[in-house]
């Protein structure tokens, strides 16, 4: 028999999941570790952490499926994209990693402004300067830690120092890279012009790969420790995003994904380069060879119903553990119950600033139209409401790039709920499906490690294989209607409470 192994580094753990060749899950195992924030909004994590929930994960499911090491064919590596990993020459880790919700490079990015211009760093990187992204963590670095720089000899992505714990090799791919925001994006490679203007080393860059490409082997010491075979290929693997739209068969233009998790990402294929000048979505590579994607994310999706459970939803709390069902459960069961537009109650997801389609840190959650007829129901339905709005903006704005979504996968926490598919599918227009995988970008990165290793003849073939539907709404034209109405009055709101968010934000607090 022959095996993958897909190796998802998450923020809050390692998931590593050996697979047969048709897609079945074996055996599945997370290990968790800690978030380190030493300042309001610095989030940083330990790479040795990482190391090590992936060798125990590794000989985990090695030992418990009971297979032998050497029938896995390939190992794909898909992680949190955005961190900052430094090693001296040595290959020791110099400091922890900034990853990617840490929020301490605004001078950085302002500095990046400055020294490309606003225009020309999209016109390259395909990306406004964000504080999510690596590079002004790198000039944050410089800035701040000078000792600490003058001593990095290699700046590495979340996954890829896995991969060089694996292998050896200093290596990346194309989806994880262009989210550095070091490369140009259209042509595939590093840009010379942003290294130079950033003063970054070329050298201190791993090299570029696509995505189902072999980048190295297991070498002797890492078999040791984790129970798998010397020599077992290692291919690109993919951002998580990226990993996760090949895991549910995202490959092609016309089709997206919605993850409603703690953010909202929306996930598109586009067979060319499309870049928002605005900057209020990503383009970044895909991990199909050759194409690339647009990207949202909006910051308090899944984050702003948890908000509303916690801090108002005792009730439902406390029913659903006398259900012994999830508090989720109930809520949706309230939400069903409003009609859309939820009684006349429209609500903003700013809980934490927005990203897409608003790069803004100033702006907060709303409940706009709180009237005494409203009760928790109407206050859940707005939420999910507000949410997919959220999304929808980004969606026309992928539409105003030329970027056609046609068909629409559903996945996260939030995926899971019909109320909340329903909403999408309405408000999108389009057909909102989930799949039956659930290991999404886990089984993303084993399918990039099959394609590598010669078991399928391409990343799309594999997807069109292995990836199946598991169940379809369709939009409602009298809900359509509805919505199309309250989303006028929602866009209108953003750009109405702009100053007030930023004067709010000076007020003593
Ligand atoms: C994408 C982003 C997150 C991370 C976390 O731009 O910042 O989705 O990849 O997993």
């Amino acid at each position: 028999m022959q095996y993958l192994l897909g190796i998802d580094l998450g923020t809050s753990g390692t998931k590593t999941v050996l697979f047969d060749i048709e897609g079945n899950t074996i055996c599945s195992k997370t290990i968790e570790y800690p978030l380190y924030q030493p300042r309001n909004g610095w989030a940083e994590q330990d790479p040795s952490d990482w190391w090590h929930a992936t060798c125990d994960g590794i000989r985990y499911v090695i030992t418990k499926s009971g297979i032998d090491a050497s029938e896995i064919a390939g190992i794909g590596l898909s992680g949190q994209m955005h961190g900052l990993v430094m090693l001296d020459k040595d290959g020791a880790v110099l400091r922890n990693s900034i990853i990617w919700c840490d929020q301490r490079t605004t001078k950085e990015c302002d500095q990046m402004n400055k020294i490309i211009g606003e225009r020309r760093l999209i016109e390259i990187t395909a990306n406004p300067a964000l504080t999510g992204f690596t590079a002004s963590k790198i000039l944050w670095v410089q800035n701040n830690e000078p000792e600490i720089y003058a001593k990095c000899a290699h700046i590495l992505l979340p996954k890829d120092y896995i991969r060089y714990m694996l292998t050896g090799e200093f290596a990346t791919e194309m989806s994880d890279a262009s989210g550095m925001q070091l490369m140009d994006v259209s042509k595939r490679c590093w840009s010379d012009e942003i290294l130079s203007k950033f003063n970054i080393e070329k050298s201190m860059l791993p090299k570029l790969y696509e995505s189902p490409e072999v980048t190295g082997n297991v070498h002797k010491r890492a078999a040791e420790i984790t129970g798998l075979c010397e020599g077992t290929i290692v291919v690109g693997g993919a951002a998580d995003n990226s990993a996760a739209a090949v895991g549910t068969g995202v490959v092609r233009s016309g089709s997206a994904f919605t993850t409603i998790g703690t953010s909202g990402v929306i996930y598109a294929i586009s067979d060319d380069v499309s870049i928002d000048l605005q900057g209020r979505v990503h383009t970044l590579c895909s991990a199909v060879p050759g194409k690339w994607t647009v990207m949202s994310c909006t910051l308090s999706a899944g984050l702003s119903l948890k908000w509303l459970r916690d801090t108002c939803c005792l009730e439902e709390m406390i029913e659903a553990e006398k259900l012994g069902s999830d508090p989720y459960i109930v809520m949706n069961t309230l939400a069903e119950k409003v009609m859309p537009g939820a009684g006349g109650l429209i609500y903003l997801p700013y809980l934490m600033g927005e990203r897409s389609p608003h790069p803004d840190p100033y702006c907060r959650g709303v409940f706009f139209g709180l009237s005494a007829s409203h009760d928790r129901s109407n206050m859940i339905r707005s939420v999910m409401e507000g949410v997919a709005f959220s999304q929808l903006e980004c969606v026309d704005v992928f539409r105003e790039m030329g970027v056609n979504i046609k068909d629409m996968i559903a996945c996260g926490g939030g995926g899971r709920s019909a109320v909340w598919r329903q909403m999408l599918s309405d408000m999108y227009g389009c057909p909102v499906s989930t799949i039956k995988a659930e290991e999404g970008p886990a089984l993303g990165a084993a399918i990039l490690a099959g394609v590598g290793a010669g078991i399928y003849d391409s990343v799309e073939s594999a997807c069109d294989k292995l990836v199946s539907r598991k169940s379809v709404q369709y939009p409602n034209d009298s809900d359509q209607k509805v919505y199309e109405e309250y989303y006028k009055l929602y866009r209108k709101l953003y750009a109405d409470l702009n100053e007030s968010f930023k004067h709010l934000s000076n007020l003593p607090k």
